[in-house]
Order: structure tokens, then sequence, then C-alpha cells
């Protein structure tokens, strides 16, 4: 389904979303009537109108050194003012993911030392660089994506990066959903499309990117066989729509979906586990079919020869989310459907932790010892103050 067609589709279910912006896309509309926003003109309407003063000095987790959840560490940084194209945003909810492990491990290469993590986040807008319209001192605002630094209780960033949240969703439930939500867009529509009448492997499938794709691919019409470590995990999964649950810590899960479909296989894997998962997703897999490793919880997938492709003819991708939201339309349309989604309840977000920021830590911990299921939150200390 197109998006102009789920746009018309939701703008007849969501009414209240959209009492004051009839057409889906004027939700997110790029351009806007209100007039250019000085820093100068932001800091005053922050002050006189809206209260919300800032400080240079906030609080933040940083990384001065790489290793296990011990080096997030609670402290005091300067942020500064916005300049021209950016916008100063005051955190009230921060999505946590996986890809934060690997930067704070260092599997993937943060550009210096120390940094602040995080790629998700909701939050107030409190100051408004030079030049810019459309953005104003009180927007809630979402982003997810470049440039890392969300778990901080305010952030610098630049504007085109930033989607305004509807009114109708908890800025909690936001954070929980524009990272994860946006790659379950990407995976399910553009990467691989998923139709009626396809059957699915999602590894993870009680995770935080894995509820997603549960719920959203059960909508769309496929079968959906889901693999998950523990009970709790399968009975989370089970409610999001996957018609098959394997164990895979006990079961042969390549056995397991063979029989599921009589030895035909599945039309696409959606693997975020690698290492332990990924040479078993392959043989999943039908004539023809598409192997989308898009992650590595257990660790980073061994080289696969060509030849292992050739047996029958597959395909192979390694998405990321960046690279499929790098223009502003790509960002408003996929941030638009999840939204939409979330409104008319095809997905169900779950938010089923949420810490204190400064707990960052034990959040991380949570995550890589498998204990979490659905989206993992930090709630910046100040929060109450917003
Ligand atoms: N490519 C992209 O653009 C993109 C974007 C977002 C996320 N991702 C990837 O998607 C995956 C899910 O991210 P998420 O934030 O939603 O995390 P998550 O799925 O909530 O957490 C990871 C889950 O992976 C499973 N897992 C299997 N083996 C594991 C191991 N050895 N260590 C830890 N976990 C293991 C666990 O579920 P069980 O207990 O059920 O096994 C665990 O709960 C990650 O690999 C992430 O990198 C990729």
């Amino acid at each position: 389904m197109s998006f102009s067609t789920l746009s018309r589709f939701y703008n007849l279910r969501l009414c209240p979303l959209f009492t004051q912006t009839p057409t889906f896309s004027s939700l997110f509309s790029s351009s806007s009537s209100s007039l250019p926003l000085t820093r100068g003109r932001a800091s005053l309407a922050a002050k006189d109108s809206l209260s919300l003063a800032t400080t240079d000095m906030v609080k933040a987790i940083r990384v001065h050194e790489l290793g296990g959840p011990q080096v997030l560490k609670w402290e005091d940084v300067e942020i500064g003012e916005p300049k021209e194209g950016e916008v100063r945003v005051r955190n009230k909810a921060i999505g946590v993911n996986f890809i934060d492990v690997y930067f704070r491990k260092g599997v993937y290469k943060a550009a210096s030392l120390p940094f602040t993590p995080g790629m998700e986040a909701v939050g107030v807008v409190t100051a408004v660089g030079s030049g810019l319209t459309g953005r104003q001192v009180g927007d809630v605002v979402a982003y997810a994506g470049h440039p890392m630094g969300s778990y901080a209780e305010e952030q610098i960033l630049p504007a085109n990066k930033v989607v305004p949240v509807p009114s109708s969703i908890d800025p909690t439930v936001a954070a929980s959903i524009m990272l994860k939500g946006m790659t379950t867009q990407f995976l399910l529509q553009r990467c691989f499309k998923v139709e009626p009448g396809h059957t699915i492997l999602v590894h993870a499938a009680a995770g935080g990117v894995g509820s997603l794709l549960c719920q959203w691919a059960n909508a769309l019409g496929a079968t959906v066989i889901g693999t998950v470590s523990t009970k709790e995990k399968a009975a989370q999964a089970k409610e999001d729509g996957c018609h098959h649950i394997i164990f895979y810590k006990e079961e042969d899960f390549v056995a397991r979906v063979n029989e599921i479909t009589s030895g035909n296989g599945v039309e696409v894997v959606y693997d975020s586990v690698g290492k332990d998962t990924f040479e078993g997703s392959l043989a999943c897999l039908k004539l023809r079919g598409y192997m989308v490793s898009f992650g590595q919880s257990s660790g980073t997938p061994d080289p696969v020869p060509l030849s292992l492709l050739a047996a029958k003819s597959l395909f192979l991708t390694r998405p990321t989310l960046m690279q499929y939201v790098v223009s502003r339309d790509e960002l408003l349309e996929a941030a638009g459907e999840v939204f939409a989604n979330v409104a008319s309840s095809v997905l169900k977000v779950r938010v089923n932790h949420t810490y204190p920021l400064s707990d960052a830590a034990k959040a991380h911990e949570d995550l890589e010892n498998r204990k979490t299921s659905g989206s993992v939150v930090l709630i910046p200390n100040s929060h109450s103050s917003v």
C-alpha cells in the first residue's frame, strides 16, 4: 500500500489527530506560515511567554572510554545556543536502542571521545537558531538517527532532522517508536515489500523492533513466524500477531521453519541477531528469497561466500535506517506513517521499561542481557520541570 493510500485511509479514521491538520502531509509540512524566529526572539519567547528558561550546563551521559555499561557516566556538559539552522531541545523521553550498545562498546566507532550516546528522543524546543521558519519555541519534536547525543537533558539538533509529534501521542510513546518504528517501516515497505500471502521470519520477535515488525507485518496480511528466548516473550509476540513462535535457544529454528512452511521456506527473513542466526536464516529462505540482515545483537556474522547465495539465487542486504531517511521527504514520510499507525492502533507501542536518564547503565545492562522486551526509554531526571 502506497503512502498516499495509507494517508487517505488514516485521514478517514484519525479525526482527533487531524483536527487542525486536515491532510496527513500538512502535519509535517517543512514550510510554515510562522515568522522566522531569530535566536534572540526565541530566547525572549522562551523566557517571557513560555518560561522555557535554559542554562548553559545540563546533565548528560558521557562515554570517556569504550567498554561495559559502567563506562556510561553522569556528568555536567555545556551545550550552548543553537546556530543557524539548529534548534535546542529539552528532552522529555529518550529511546534506548541496541545501536547505543554498539557505540559504547566500539563495535561502531564514535567520531571522538568523550561522546554522549543516544540516537532518539522527544522533547520541547527551547530555542531556535537564526533564519529558521516552521520551528517554534514550545514545539514538541522528535528525532531519530544522527547526530548522536540524545542521552542528555537538552541537546542541539539540526532543525531539518526533527519532526513534530502529534499532540495525541504521548512523548514517551513517541520516543519508543521513532527509530524502531521508522526501521520497521523501511524494512517492511521498502527493503523488501511484504504483501498478503507472504510468510516471513522475524528473529527476536519480542524486542523493540521485533514487536513492531510482527504487528505491522500481520496488519499487511503476512504469516509471521517469530523467534524468542522465553515464554513471557512468546506470549507478547503472540499478542503482537505472530502466528508461529519458535524458542530458538532450545529448538532448531531451521527445522521448525521447514515444518511450518511444509518445506517451502519463507519469502524474507528479518535477522537482527546476527552471528548466532545468520547461516540458519539463509537456510530458511525459499528460492529467490530475501535475507535482510539488519543487526547483530549476538555479534557480527561470519563472512559469507557468494556461492552460499547461489544455491537458491538468494538476495542479501545489510540496510541501515539512516540510508532510508536521507531526504527530508523520506524522513517525513517514514515518521508520518509510523505516527499514523500508532494513532490508528495498527501499532501498540510497548513501553515495557523506563529508567531515569542517570541510570542509563542499568538500561544497557538489561538490554544486553536479553532481560527487556518491547521498548526501553530513559526519562530525564529534570523532566518534571519541563
Ligand atoms: N539496521 C538498522 O537500521 C537498525 C535500526 C534499528 C535496530 N537495528 C537492530 O535491530 C536489533 C534490535 O534492536 P532493538 O533496539 O529493538 O533491541 P531488542 O530487539 O529489544 O533487543 C535485542 C534482542 O535480541 C535478542 N538477542 C538474541 N541474541 C542476543 C544476544 N546474544 N545478546 C543480546 N540480545 C540477543 C534478544 O531477544 P530474545 O531474548 O528473544 O532472544 C534481545 O532482547 C539490533 O540488532 C539493532 O542493532 C537495526
